[in-house]
């Protein structure tokens, strides 16, 4: 089947253009490369072969997004692009607001037009907000969101509950991440920051490879069991593969489904820290700075309705995220411009 990605050339599109790739699929790739390089696909071109065709643009131009349903045989969509980075969205919620809500909108449109009603939404664990029952399912209420970034995904997500409502013919799978890390074994894709990371796995091999003096801990006073966050993180390559056991499912069903792609377990800062000096061999700077402002204590996954409904879990652990993402770092220092 042929399969639309927006945002494809992105850290988890590319992994899952990777995935499409190597089932089989044909894929249109569309992304304005606001925060990816071309290179991603062509390098994922390279490790998969296959058929993409790749167009640069801007996923709210409902022109460029007819003109493609126009000229491909797309059955499918995963809608990727988008802007993720909570410090931003924060100083900037409009820009926020409008590409991920009116993004994704705009996608939706133009999938009505052209009559592809099948749907997978990139959507994240932070819209349970903070909660003290552990683990996370998908029934746990929704709570806060604690910034625009995530409120920008609540609100997709409840346009998508509404569609469903509203039209039968939709078939959409959101899927709530939680802590996507790691890289393809290759080393050849991952993840590729504008600036310094702010996420843990990233900052922290960018440390690892000395491109950075030190990790700092953000706070070790949490209700957690050795003071630090507490965070499942889940290797992309088996969120790729979540996205074709969701895609598969939704291929015999209609309707709205929300599944956790997580693994069940969460593991702290200090784990991860000792995680990383486990595969490198070399001890890893690091301090202990204040909390950052909206963290949260801990939270993990309950991922069994995925394992239930598509027979998906998550087969990778932490020492194969930290020696995957690694990898990738230490063979692109500087990332895809290295
Ligand atoms: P990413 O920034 O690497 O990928 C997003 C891609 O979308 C990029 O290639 C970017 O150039 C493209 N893009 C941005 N705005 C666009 C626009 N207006 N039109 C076309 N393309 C556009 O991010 P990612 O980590 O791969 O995340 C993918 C999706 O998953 C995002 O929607 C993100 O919010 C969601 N998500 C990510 C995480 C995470 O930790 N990485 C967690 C939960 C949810
Ligand atoms: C962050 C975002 C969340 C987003 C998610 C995507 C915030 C407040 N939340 O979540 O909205 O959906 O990324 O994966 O930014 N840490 C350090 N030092 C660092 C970086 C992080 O100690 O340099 C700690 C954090 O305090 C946290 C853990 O590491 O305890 C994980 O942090 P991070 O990777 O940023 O993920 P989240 O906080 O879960």
């Amino acid at each position: 089947m042929t399969i639309l990605l927006t945002g494809g050339a992105g850290y988890i599109g590319s992994h899952v253009l990777f995935a499409c790739l190597a089932a089989g699929h044909e894929v249109v790739v569309l992304d304005d490369f606001s925060n990816s390089s071309p290179a991603a696909v062509s390098r994922v071109r390279e490790l998969a072969g296959g058929v993409v065709t790749l167009y640069r643009g801007d996923v709210r131009d409902g022109k460029l997004l007819a003109d493609i349903f126009a000229g491909h045989a797309i059955t499918a969509a995963m809608h990727f692009a988008g802007k993720k980075a909570v410090n931003e969205s924060v100083a900037d919620p409009l820009d926020y607001y409008g590409v991920n809500v009116g993004g994704g909108m705009s996608l939706m449109r133009a999938m009505a037009a052209a009559g592809v009603f099948r749907l997978v939404f990139s959507s994240t664990a932070s819209v349970y907000g903070e909660r003290v029952e552990m683990p996370l399912t998908e029934t746990s209420p929704l709570g806060e969101p604690a910034n625009p970034y995530g409120r920008s995904k609540m609100m997709v997500e409840r346009v998508l509950t509404d569609l469903c409502r509203a039209d039968p013919r939709w078939s959409v799978g959101v899927l709530r991440y939680f802590n996507p890390a790691g890289a393809h074994p290759s080393g050849r894709i991952g993840e590729d920051p504008l600036g310094p990371p702010s996420n843990l796995i990233p900052y922290a091999a960018q440390v690892a490879v000395g491109r950075r003096p030190q990790l700092l801990v953000f706070g070790n006073d949490y209700p957690t069991p050795d003071g630090t966050g507490v965070r499942d993180y889940i290797h992309v390559m088996d969120l790729a593969q979540g996205h074709l056991a969701a895609l598969g499912y939704l291929k015999e069903r209609t309707g709205h489904h929300v599944w956790n792609l997580g693994t069940g377990r969460g593991y702290s800062v200090l784990e991860v820290i000792r995680g990383i000096e486990r595969v490198t061999g070399q001890p890893l700077p690091w301090a202990v700075a204040p909390r950052r402002a909206g963290d949260i204590a801990q939270y993990w996954a309950d991922p069994s309705l995925a394992g239930k409904d598509l027979g998906w879990r998550a087969t990778r652990g932490l020492d194969d995220i930290l020696a995957d993402h690694l990898r990738w770092q230490q063979q692109n220092r500087e990332g895809y411009a290295g």
